[in-house]
Formats: structure tokens, sequence, C-alpha cells
């Protein structure tokens, strides 16, 4: 298959190592993570033993190099990884995501070497889960407003970080976070810093865990940091770059949400194709009447839609790696467009499935809970039309 976009004179080829990485990784699905999908929203637990079984395989670094730990693959791997993973189960790819996107995109760009060697790898092999802290209780969308504080201490050695962050994907099992927080407040947006924290340290504190409506087994938590000394090599990029940071790792986690989000749209839709043909009603299949018809064509034709908008911001992405232009458009786009397709094709399923799709017995009602949180984090609907309409616009 070779997709060539408008936008770019790259194209996506898949190859035989991208061909051998789905069959490893749809073996895996099938066997390990679907069986126990159910189990797991059902109780929140943090699934510990498939998450490790995924990091040997190589899928918390994906396109990370061989030389830190990682499977030194392309963006397009790691999208066909995260459609599969979340087809299975919604969670699981929540966290691969963020190890992938969040964590290691972030440090691989703007890490020194020795960060790479010391952060990288054990989350690239799985061995240690990594976290991406922006979010506090009243900065959220709006991230530059953040209150939390880090100060350099008077010997120059050490930040000593005070404050409290929201929302932190795998915040209650990370061992390594990448954290943003403010070092000139006076400078807004230019005065935030990035750091890698290790969770080991005292003056870290892990707050509540959220019950959360989809994504259970993916735990998030709030986190406290209380006069945390952070020695001043654990700095990411320069004093003051934490904005740029954060939003440049956006762009590569919302590709990864769109794929995400891709992969539970097939997975409800596949299950609606299999009810439609099945199902008999007034004599005949379901999948017979129009009304049902149309549901299926307006489905498929969004999830290819949304596919053909993530080859495209996957291409975008491949172009970064060689020129450094940005891809803040097509990930928005890609992003807010499949996400979308997920909450219309998981909802379209569900009433497909009339009473058994709201029961608990089948798990489109799970895809239903596990596709809306894909418009929530990693900036919301809102936020992806509001980096779009800038973009066309020339307006901030
Ligand atoms: N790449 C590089 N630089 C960028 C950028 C990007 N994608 N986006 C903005 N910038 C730069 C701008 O160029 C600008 O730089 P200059 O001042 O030097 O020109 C600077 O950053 C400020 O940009 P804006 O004025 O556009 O910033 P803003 O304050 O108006 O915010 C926003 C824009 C798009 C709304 C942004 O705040 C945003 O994306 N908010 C949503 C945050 C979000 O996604 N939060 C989710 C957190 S993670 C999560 O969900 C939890 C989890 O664990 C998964």
């Amino acid at each position: 298959m070779v997709i060539a976009a408008p936008a770019t004179p790259l194209t996506l080829t898949l190859t035989e190592e991208h061909e051998m990485l789905l069959t490893a990784v749809r073996d895996l699905a099938a066997k390990e993570i679907m069986p126990i999908a159910e189990k797991f929203d059902d109780s929140g637990d943090f699934p510990m033993d498939t998450i490790k079984k995924m990091g040997a395989m190589g899928l918390m670094g994906i396109e990370v190099p061989d030389a830190y730990g990682g499977a030194g693959m392309d963006t397009l791997a790691y999208v066909l990884a995260m459609i599969e993973i979340a087809k299975a189960d919604a969670s699981h790819s929540t966290i691969m995501s963020v190890n992938n996107s969040l964590y290691c995109h972030g440090i691989l760009k703007f890490g020194t070497e020795d960060q790479k060697h010391k952060y990288v790898t054990p989350i690239a092999t799985g061995e240690k889960i990594g976290a991406y802290s922006l979010t506090e209780p009243m900065s959220g969308s709006d991230a530059a407003t953040m209150a939390s504080r880090a100060v350099l201490n008077t010997a120059g050695t050490h930040y000593i970080i005070n404050g409290r962050k929201s929302w932190v994907t795998s915040g209650p099992v990370a061992d390594l976070i990448v954290l943003f927080t403010m070092t000139s407040p006076e400078k807004g947006n230019k005065g935030i810093s990035a750091f890698i924290i290790e969770t080991d340290k005292s003056g870290f504190i892990r707050g509540k865990k959220e019950p959360k409506l989809g994504i259970r087994a993916s735990a998030t938590s709030e986190l406290v940091f209380e006069d945390y000394a952070c020695p001043v090599e654990n700095m990411l990029g320069k004093e003051g770059d934490g904005f740029k940071i954060a939003m440049t790792v956006l762009d590569a986690g919302r590709i990864g949400i769109a794929a995400q989000a891709l992969g539970i749209a097939e997975a409800a839709y596949e299950a609606a194709l299999g009810y439609a043909r099945e199902r008999q009603a007034f004599g005949s299949p379901i999948g017979q009447f129009q009304m049902i018809q149309q549901k299926i064509a307006d489905m498929k034709t969004r999830i290819e839609a949304s596919r053909a908008l993530i080859y495209n911001a996957v291409l975008a992405k491949e172009k970064s790696k060689i020129d450094g232009s940005r891809y803040t458009l097509e990930a928005s786009i890609a992003k807010l467009f499949a996400s979308e397709t997920a909450a219309f094709v998981t909802d379209e399923a569900l009433q497909i499935h009339g009473g058994m799709g709201y029961s608990k017995e089948l798990p489109v009602e799970r895809y239903y809970r596990d596709a809306r949180i894909t418009r929530i984090y990693e900036g919301t609907s809102e936020v992806q039309r509001m980096v779009i309409a800038r973009n066309e616009l020339g307006l901030r």
C-alpha cells in the first residue's frame, strides 16, 4: 500500500516490517488484551502484566531509536499499533500513547544525551511507566495559567517544586513524569519550564485517583509536590521553554489519540456489522433495512475519512523529522475528526444493538464510554477547532 498526500512529496508505504508488527500486535491483542478488557474495566485496576508484555514487544517506545531501548520504527508503525491495541481495549492504548508520545517523544526531542539514556530507555523497554503532567485544578485548556511553582535554591543545584497537578494519566503508577511548572510567573507562558521527575523521591505525593466514566483501567490522578527538590540537570530544554515543549509534544500526542479513537470506532463498527447481519426482525436480518444501511454507510465513511486524516498527519510528522516543520494543523484536524467519528460510530453501534447495546453483556457500551474521553484529553474538540481556525486565520 502506498499513500501519497498532496501537501507533501513524502509517501506512506506499508512495509514488511509494518506487516510483521501488525501480525504480532493483533496476536497479542486477541490472546492477552481482549480477554481481560471487561474485567479491568469493571475493577479499574491497572493492567500491569499486559502493559509489561506490550513493553517487551517494543510497543512502549515504537519510534524510540534502538540506542535508547525502543523499536526504532516510524510514525506509521505507531499509529497502526495504536489502532489495533485501542480496538482490543482503549485503556491499554491510553497507557501506550502516554509512554510513546507524551513521555518519550518530548525527552527524545528536547532532552540531553544523558537524559535520553537515563529516562527514555526504562520507559521504552516497558520496565517503567511514564506520565506527562501539564493540567492543574484551575488550568486546563488555558494551559499557561498554572499555579504550581519551581524556584531555584540558593546553591543553584535544585529547583524546589510546589503545587498540585490534576488529570495525570498513569499518575497513580508512574515512575517518571515530564512535568510543566512555572519558574518565572511574571513571564506568562514564557515562564513555564519542563522537568523530568523521579517519583520515588520525597516531596512527591500521589493524590486522589479519579473515578472515571471510561478508560477505567488507565489510572488517572492528582499529583502533589511539597518542596520536591528536582536537580537542575533534570530540566528538559532551557528555562522558559516549557510551554513550547508541552505544545510540541501534544502535537505528537494528538496523532496518537486520533489513532486510538479510530481503533475504538473500528471495534464498535465491526460489532455493529456482525449484529446487523445476524439479528432478525420483521422476518429478515436488520442489516437489510435501509435505516440500518444508512447508519453502516455513514459509520464506514467517517472511519475511512479519519484514517485518511491520520495518515495525512503521519506524513506531516515524518516531514517534520526531515525539515523541522510543524504539524500542529494536521494533528489537530486528525484528532478532531477521529474523536468525533468515534463518538458518532459508538453511538450508532449501540443504537443498532438496541437494548443489547446498553447491556454490560456486550462490549459496545464500553466502546461508547471509552470513546468519550477522546474529545476531551490532549486538547478538547473546542481547543482543536481553536488551533485549526487560528492557524487558518493567522490570528491569535
Ligand atoms: N508547537 C510549538 N509551539 C507552539 C505550539 C505548537 N503546537 N502551539 C503554540 N506554540 C507557541 C506559539 O508559537 C507561541 O509562541 P511565541 O509567543 O513565541 O509566538 C506560544 O507557544 C504561545 O502560543 P499561543 O499564544 O497560541 O498560546 P495560548 O496560551 O493562546 O494557548 C492553546 C493555545 C492551543 C489553547 C493551548 O493552550 C492548548 O493547546 N491548550 C490545551 C492544552 C491541552 O491539550 N491539555 C491537555 C493536557 S494533557 C492531558 O490531557 C492529560 C493526560 O495525561 C493525557
